[in-house]
């Protein structure tokens, strides 16, 4: 067989071979949104939950459902947590922006002694969350349904080891993210070794990111920039790590986005 011939074709094998089930649809923020099982007949690959809009084209959140090798939903904020743990561990988890919580449940079955708490605002997603997406996840998950930006400004607890902000709403990004207030909150909220990491996804232009990166270091002197396709994301350093951390984190990152 020709092996280019089938990589070439993948796309169009695959969508032969797909079936798609749609579970529900719910409108929020004037988009679309459907939630959908993809499944492959003889089960080639393995099958998919996902809260996605724009014709598939764009996704909310995608999880498997038969695998626990990782979830099909942002490889490289996966990457970065990943790589990240091979200097500090995780025992306290915050993810802003929640959805279907792909990214929670990659946390609870990687890492098995961290407590993950997650905030959503829309009653809506969190009603989707609970009806589809959160079976066998027990106690140390946590999923509060408020304001992303009054949780972090009213929290006091312990400090968190890895933050990970993923706000959007409709087809944006929620850009009150890169308010003083927030990145300040952030950065007290966060263990001195912890990990911040943004989602910024494709809405931003260089332009805007360049300027954002200067704001981003007032409060965050190390910063790491991660391009993926067409999407961005950025990890953020609290404590003192020098440029040689930095380094190896970005090259680990890549190695694991490779696997
Ligand atoms: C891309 S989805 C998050 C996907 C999720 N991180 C996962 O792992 O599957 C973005 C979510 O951010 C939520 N959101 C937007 N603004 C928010 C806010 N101010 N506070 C809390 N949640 C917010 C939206 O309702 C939406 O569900």
């Amino acid at each position: 067989m020709n092996i280019p011939l089938v990589l070439k074709f993948k796309k169009y094998i695959k969508k032969a071979l797909t079936r798609r089930k749609e579970l529900e649809s719910f409108s929020l923020d004037g988009v679309q949104f459907n939630v959908v099982d993809y499944s492959y007949w003889f089960g080639i690959w393995p099958s998919t939950r996902t809260i996605e809009h724009d014709e598939g084209k764009r996704f909310s959140s995608v999880i498997y459902l038969n695998s626990k090798n990782g979830h099909p939903y942002l490889p490289p904020v996966q990457a970065m947590i990943k790589a990240w743990a091979g200097w500090h561990e995780y025992h306290h988890a915050l993810v802003l922006g929640c959805a279907g919580c792909a990214i929670p449940r990659f946390l609870f079955d990687e890492y098995e002694s961290c407590a993950i708490t997650g905030v959503e605002h829309s009653d809506k997603m969190i009603e989707i969350a609970r009806k589809f997406f959160l079976h066998g996840i027990d106690g140390r998950f946590q999923l509060v349904q408020g304001d992303a930006f009054d949780y972090v400004s009213s929290y006091q607890g312990v400090g968190y080891d890895l933050i990970v902000v993923d706000l959007f709403h409709g087809k944006g990004l929620v850009m009150r993210i890169f308010t003083d207030d927030f990145m300040s909150n952030l950065k007290r909220i966060c263990s001195d070794t912890g990990l911040v990491i943004f989602n910024l996804s494709s809405y931003l232009s260089q332009e805007e990111l360049d300027e954002y990166k200067t704001a981003i270091k007032h409060f965050f002197p190390e910063a790491s920039l991660m391009s993926w396709h067409y999407s961005r994301f950025i990890a953020l350093f609290p404590g003192k790590v020098g440029h040689d951390v930095v380094g190896s984190f970005k090259k680990k990152t890549q190695a694991y986005l490779r696997k």
